[in-house]
């Protein structure tokens, strides 16, 4: 999967308790496509053995600056991106100082590679001064860093010191793999459905998980982009890097689409807007009476044509979906025009490998210029970037 297929990333371990939780990452790594080599600290090798690594990568690991004299300059001239993870206090001074006394530290200080740290150690030794200095110089030499997040800390103490968690760590190493291409660009996506209210406890609302949204999100960030996620309610964890802003109705997203839309170059329309609202919800929670409840609904706010006129204004490129039962692409066409978008993915209800709750999508790409382009079922992390590449090639 984009962007670690078949790339070549370097993962140094180094011995702290967080060791254990870095299989897992190399595990991940390789589900993505990436090809991965391990170089392991001498006390690294005390938490995790050799035999783990070599079983997840399939690959000869690392440890002595004697086994291949030359593996300190290729590891890291091969790599796309190299991981430190865990990053100990005493390795992030090795670092800092620029030692290279081992096969860890020598391949880091030769790797041309963006090199990401990813700390983990007790809170008043990464609180400390020294480990702060350290980390500020680190920064200041170029190098990456993701957490510590704070938490439950493996010595049963509760703190800043744990080693960011394997979506957090991948996500960043991502963005350092791509090409920075939206760079500068401040993206707005909203994804979800919304909910309208019926009284405190029900509501009416649509079919959708949020994972299209999600995975546009989280592509334009990975490419470089400012991202804002204006998300309905979902079950699914946030992408890390876009600032998220959650939403329940289709009013708040509303509020919330006009307000970002004040910076936005581009709007990625995910989101599977409510049509209709209760015209006054109850305050209090409606009882049952034995009988029957007739609900009236009233049209909602059609939010890309309440956006329309400041889209126009600040040239904001946006792309709508459309999700249709009958003749699909005709009414793609016609909403494409009648919402004023630029590119109008169309989905079609019923088709089991696509829209709500499936993993994958089958969408046909319509633009104003005319052209349509049909994508085959892909997850959505690649239909989202399918679709970033081809608003990309007519963003200039
Ligand atoms: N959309 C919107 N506001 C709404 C409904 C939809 O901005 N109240 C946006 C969706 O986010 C999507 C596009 O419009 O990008 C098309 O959504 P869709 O549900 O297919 O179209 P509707 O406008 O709801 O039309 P219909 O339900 O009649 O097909």
């Amino acid at each position: 999967m984009r962007p670690f297929d078949d790339r070549p990333v370097l993962v140094v371990v180094t011995g702290g308790i967080a060791a254990y939780k870095t299989a897992y990452l190399v595990r991940r790594l390789r589900e993505v496509g990436a090809v991965v080599d391990v170089v392991l600290t001498r006390s690294a090798e005390r938490f995790v053995g050799r035999a783990t690594f070599e079983g997840l990568t399939g690959r000869p690991i690392g440890t002595s600056l004697w086994e291949r004299p030359l593996d300190h300059i290729d590891l890291g001239r091969r790599a796309g991106v190299a991981i430190v993870a865990p990053a100990t206090a005493d390795f992030l001074a090795k670092l800092a100082t620029g030692q290279a006394d081992s096969l860890a530290a020598a391949t880091l200080l030769a790797a041309p590679c963006p090199v990401l740290l990813c700390p983990a150690m007790n809170q008043r030794m990464w609180k400390h001064p020294a480990t702060q200095r350290n980390v500020d110089t680190l920064r200041e030499f170029g190098l990456w860093m993701v957490g510590p997040d704070v938490g439950q800390l493996a010595e049963g103490e509760i703190g800043i010191g744990r080693m960011s968690e394997s979506v957090e760590i991948l996500a960043v190493a991502g963005r350092l793999l791509e090409e920075q291409s939206l760079e500068g660009r401040n993206v707005v996506v909203t994804a979800g459905p919304t909910r309208a209210p019926i009284d405190p406890v029900r509501y009416v609302g649509n079919r959708a998980s949020g994972h299209m949204g999600q995975a546009l999100a989280a592509s334009a960030w990975r490419r470089g982009a400012s991202v804002t996620l204006v998300s309905g309610p979902t079950t699914r964890p946030h992408p890390y890097g876009p600032h998220v802003i959650a939403v329940d109705t289709a009013e708040e997203m509303l509020d919330a689409l006009r307000e970002a839309l004040e910076e936005a170059d581009l709007l990625l329309m995910a989101a599977a807007v409510s049509d209709f609202r209760v015209p006054s919800p109850s305050d209090s929670k409606i009882k049952k009476t034995g009988g029957d409840l007739e609900l009236r609904l009233v049209a909602g706010p059609d939010l890309l044509k309440e956006t329309r006129a400041a889209r126009d204004r600040r040239g904001i490129v946006t792309l709508g979906f459309a999700l249709e039962t009958d003749t699909p692409i005709e009414n793609g066409r016609e909403k494409l025009s009648s919402k004023g978008v630029d590119f109008m993915a169309v989905n079609e209800v019923g088709d089991p490998e696509a829209g709500f709750e499936v993993p994958t999508n089958r969408i046909t790409l319509l633009d104003r210029w005319g052209e349509v382009e049909e994508l085959p079922v892909l997850p959505k992390e690649e239909v989202a970037d399918r679709i970033l590449d081809r608003i990309e090639a007519r963003l200039d």
